[in-house]
């Protein structure tokens, strides 16, 4: 009866020790992982991603790379096959030429993941990878209202592209075709922490009641769903090979939800993509720097990347005329049958430098692209 009584007595002891053993020996292998991680990323080959997808060990946000290991990541641009997706990708894969070479550039490879499930006239210009399109058979199946699922097509050339090509950088960078490079891209991704654009009008924390339907509560707060889509984003390979069929399923889920599908429209796959990554565990690092976009920003400054999806309207003495037709305009939407003109004339005098720069640099991947009126 004694020794039963004592063994009772010791063992909730016990099993704290042991508790406190287990976790020692786990915390110092964890340390030591990251101390190998931080520490020697440019051995390569050494592979920590069973024990460091564990979402409860978390990277600490001021862990740095050693100064001259460079950490590259592969550029990943979904595209179609149509006429407006294909000038866009020639200028941006023009400016990912000239800028993976720069110093500070840790540009890698380059794929154009084409959604529409056919080559096309530039497989020859640009490394390509063909995916298919939505079955429309499953989205009929899933999404009840087909209009605009086109977005969906990126969360799924992502899963299939994932699954089949063998990608040698470590991080991808997600990107867009009115993405153009202006200035050679590092490595804005720090271990489990990937780096994405925070843009304003992602904002979870005010559509907390659509988003519970996907982010239960049990994974805390909506505001752990960072403001972003996913391009650009850089993200580590395995974190993206884990989130990709999260963020397609959610996708896919949003579509079928009327509210969702109502309230986010055109930036559904954004926040699909934001919820599956906050599924996962994964916060990114918000880096305003990322791009630019004008006509809103005015100026270059330290950014990388100019995003030109917003039209650009001026009147000849260089005020906006945002939403009106200006005397002068540049706007992508302009040439959705073909590719704009050489030689685009520059803007009146007055104009920002964002809008002169973009200018500059379609007319110069215009000018040096062979065949540029080629189809
Ligand atoms: C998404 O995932 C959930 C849970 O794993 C599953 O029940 C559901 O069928 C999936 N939906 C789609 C559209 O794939
Ligand atoms: C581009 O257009 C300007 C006029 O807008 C002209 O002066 C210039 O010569 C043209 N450049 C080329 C290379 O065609």
């Amino acid at each position: 009866m004694i020794g039963r009584n004592a063994m009772g007595r010791s063992s909730p002891l016990l099993l704290v020790l042991l508790a406190l053993g287990v976790f020692f020996a786990t915390y110092n292998l964890l340390t030591m992982v990251n101390n190998y991680r931080s520490a020697g990323k440019s051995l390569g080959g050494f592979s920590h991603h069973t024990l460091l997808s564990d979402p409860i060990v978390e990277m600490p946000k001021n862990v740095r790379r050693p100064k001259n290991s460079r950490s590259l990541f592969h550029v990943a641009l979904t595209a179609t096959d149509a006429p407006y997706s294909k000038w866009q990708c020639r200028i941006m894969y023009y400016w990912y030429k000239k800028q993976k070479d720069m110093q500070g550039s840790e540009m890698g490879g380059f794929t154009r993941i084409l959604h529409s499930g056919n080559p096309d006239n530039l497989m020859e210009e640009i490394p390509t990878v063909i995916v298919d399109p939505l079955p429309a058979d499953f989205v009929g199946l899933i999404v009840t209202s087909v209009q605009g699922y086109i977005v969906l097509n990126r969360p799924w050339a992502f899963v299939q592209w994932l699954e089949k090509a063998t990608i040698e950088e470590e991080y991808i960078l997600m990107a867009e075709p009115d993405h153009v490079f202006v200035r050679p891209l590092p490595n804005l991704a720090h271990g489990d922490y990937p780096a994405g654009f925070p843009f304003f009008y992602i904002t979870p924390a005010q559509h907390e009641k659509i988003l519970r339907k996907f982010y239960p509560e049990e994974n805390g707060p909506v505001t752990n769903i960072d403001p972003i889509g996913n391009s650009p984003v850089i993200i580590r390979k395995d974190l993206l090979e884990k989130i990709a069929p999260t963020w397609m399923n959610v996708s896919l889920r949003m579509k079928d939800d009327p509210e969702a599908d109502k309230v986010f429209g055109w930036v559904l796959e954004m926040y699909a993509y934001a919820v599956a990554s906050a599924l996962h565990g994964v916060q990114h690092i918000l880096r305003r720097d990322f791009m630019l976009q004008p006509p809103w920003d005015l100026d270059i400054g330290k950014k990388f990347i100019i995003h030109f999806t917003y039209g650009c309207d001026y009147n000849l003495k260089g005020e906006l005329t945002y939403g009106k037709i200006g005397e002068w305009r540049f706007d992508k939407r302009s040439y959705l049958r073909g590719p704009p003109p050489k030689n685009l004339s520059l803007p009146p005098p007055g104009v920002p430098e964002s809008v002169v720069t973009l200018v500059k640099m379609v007319n110069e991947a215009t000018a040096n692209i062979p065949n540029w009126e080629a189809q």
